[in-house]
């Protein structure tokens, strides 16, 4: 098997900001942004961003490299040689498991952009005008959201070439490796999301007040409401004092900058040993931060503000909603909309598809390492394992309850747990000094003087203590809204038990991937058995 690596620094950088910039950036910040009280957001937002964003990024690339100049690129590995123990490969499959369970639903609505590109192109959705009720029949009808399975009947169907696009060039693209595959990509998407992303951003901030009769829908009031802390009638304390809004803002940071799923571990596992990564850890996650707060945030809310008017601000109309069905109307109304609305969307897959490249890789290389076996047959089994999971939901489409169900414990419950876990290795069972050692290995900055207290006492106590209110929440829930794990144990009175069948596919693939480490660690036993037998 050859031995993959990046090719040069600005390809890793780009490779892995690529995975950072996603849907996240563009579709769930802003959705989050307005879900908690517009500008007062970016507090909480920044504040995690600060406090467990980039030193969990540093934690990550550093055990990452680590790992790779001990010859492994995936997290069962990597987590093999840290613990010295068989027992970290087991613990290490949450880095796998998480990417490729992500993966299953990141494609479909990766899918949905590119269809909508489509759509904007060939002129589709321009006849839809600007009416929310037949932008959203559009909408619903694509992806299937008012009935289990209709996207497979007779009528339904449209999404599934999107997808099978999708699928191919996602699975081309990991099968031509790291160099050839994934850094060619993003050294090419990447700048082309940037242009992208600032025309459709010019024509916005130029937006003035298109209706004259209504003078308060204008973009400086859109930005307005995305940059001003204070909104009439509220004041920061019901943001700030909500540890809602504390938790969402933690979750996105994770989920945006790409740290706690173990992505950057199996990507930085490609460096050498005295390769920098602090500070193309610190570039990442500055480009995803600008993308998110910047083009993020000044997209897709001023737009929406604009000629939806305070309500489509004020009572949101959910993630899914505002991208896909407020933002469409926006750009029937808008002067161009038709090309702007196609650059949007193209540029939302773009960064999807850099994105989802970056959950197929770990599992590659875990199937690769632990097997033994080469790139064809393990992008053959894990094509396999994401397109039976992908079918799963976009067959249980209704009300999107397998995305929903999937995306909640992977990326909100066992990305705290992998980020909290990583973070506490790091301090206390590495060692902070040893810690930093590692991360200031080949640095091209000088690391701050207060960073080993920060990543010793403050992120780990910040991750804790949000955790313990989330779990308390959470499992608890309210008597109008159970939590999750009530929700697994209660079948619903009608319809197929959604709920319980997500989880019991996330944990066959668990299975699965504890059976490979099971693999995996013999292989390696043999190795090192090897290595010390003269
Ligand atoms: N970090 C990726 C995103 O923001 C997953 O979409």
């Amino acid at each position: 098997m050859a031995k993959d690596s990046w090719t040069t620094r600005v390809g890793v950088i780009l490779a892995v900001t690529g995975s950072a910039v996603g849907l996240g950036n563009f579709l769930r910040f802003p959705g989050e942004a307005v879900k908690h009280g517009g500008g007062v957001f970016l507090i909480p937002y920044l504040v995690a961003f600060l406090i467990v964003g980039i030193p969990l990024a540093w934690v990550e690339w550093s055990l990452g490299r680590y790992g790779g100049t001990r010859g492994h690129h995936s997290a069962p590995g990597i987590f093999r040689s840290l613990f010295r123990h068989r027992s970290g490969s087991y613990v290490g499959i949450l880095g796998t498991l998480m990417p490729v369970m992500i993966y299953t639903y990141y494609v479909f609505v990766e899918a949905w952009c590119l269809a909508y590109a489509w759509d904007f192109l060939t002129g589709r959705m321009a006849s839809l005008g600007g009416s929310g009720e037949e932008v959203q029949a559009h909408f619903f009808g694509l992806v299937g959201a008012t009935d289990h399975g209709s996207v497979f009947a007779a009528g339904g169907g449209r999404i599934l070439p999107f997808v099978a696009i999708c699928f191919v060039l996602n699975f081309a693209l990991i099968y031509r490796g790291v160099a050839k595959g994934i850094e060619v990509f993003c050294n090419i998407a990447m700048p082309l999301l940037v242009v992208c992303a600032g025309v459709v951003l010019v024509r916005v901030l130029t937006l003035g007040t298109p209706d004259p009769d209504l003078p308060e829908q204008s973009v400086i009031n859109g930005l307005g409401y995305m940059w001003n802390p204070v909104q009439p009638g509220t004041t920061i304390w019901a943001t700030l004092g909500s540890p809602d809004a504390w938790l969402a803002a933690t979750g996105q940071v994770f989920f945006s900058l790409s740290v706690g799923f173990g992505l950057i571990l199996t990507y930085a596992s490609y460096l050498k040993e005295k390769d920098d990564v602090a500070l193309s850890s610190l570039t990442a996650c500055a480009g995803d931060g600008f993308s998110a707060v910047v083009l993020g945030g000044m997209i897709a809310i001023p737009a929406a503000f604009v000629f939806l008017g305070p309500a489509v601000v004020e009572d949101p109309p959910g993630t899914f909603g505002m991208g896909f069905i407020a933002l469409p109307q926006v750009f029937n109304l808008m002067p161009l909309g038709q090309f702007f609305g196609f650059l949007f969307f193209f540029l939302l897959f773009l960064a999807a598809v850099t994105s989802s490249l970056s959950m197929l890789q770990p599992s590659i290389a875990f199937l690769e390492e632990a097997l033994g076996i080469g790139r064809k047959p393990s992008v053959a089994i894990l094509g396999f394992i994401t397109l039976a999971g992908s079918m799963f939901v976009i067959w249980f489409s209704r009300g999107f309850g397998a995305l929903d169900t999937i995306d909640w414990w992977m990326a909100n419950f066992f990305i705290f747990i992998m980020a909290t876990l990583q973070i506490i290795y790091f301090g206390w069972i590495l060692g902070v000094g040893e810690g930093m050692k590692e991360l200031a290995r080949g640095a091209e900055i000088r690391l701050p003087a207060f960073l080993p207290f920060v990543l010793k006492y403050v992120s780990p106590t910040f991750l804790l203590l949000v955790f313990g209110y989330w779990a308390y929440r959470e499992i608890g829930g309210t008597e109008d809204k159970p939590g999750r794990f009530a929700q697994l144990l209660s079948l619903p009175e009608e319809g197929p038990p959604v709920v319980q069948l997500s989880v019991g596919l996330i944990a066959l693939v668990a299975a699965f991937f504890a059976f490979v480490a099971a693999a995996g660690n013999r292989r390696w036993d043999r190795a090192a058995i090897k290595e010390t037998t003269p």
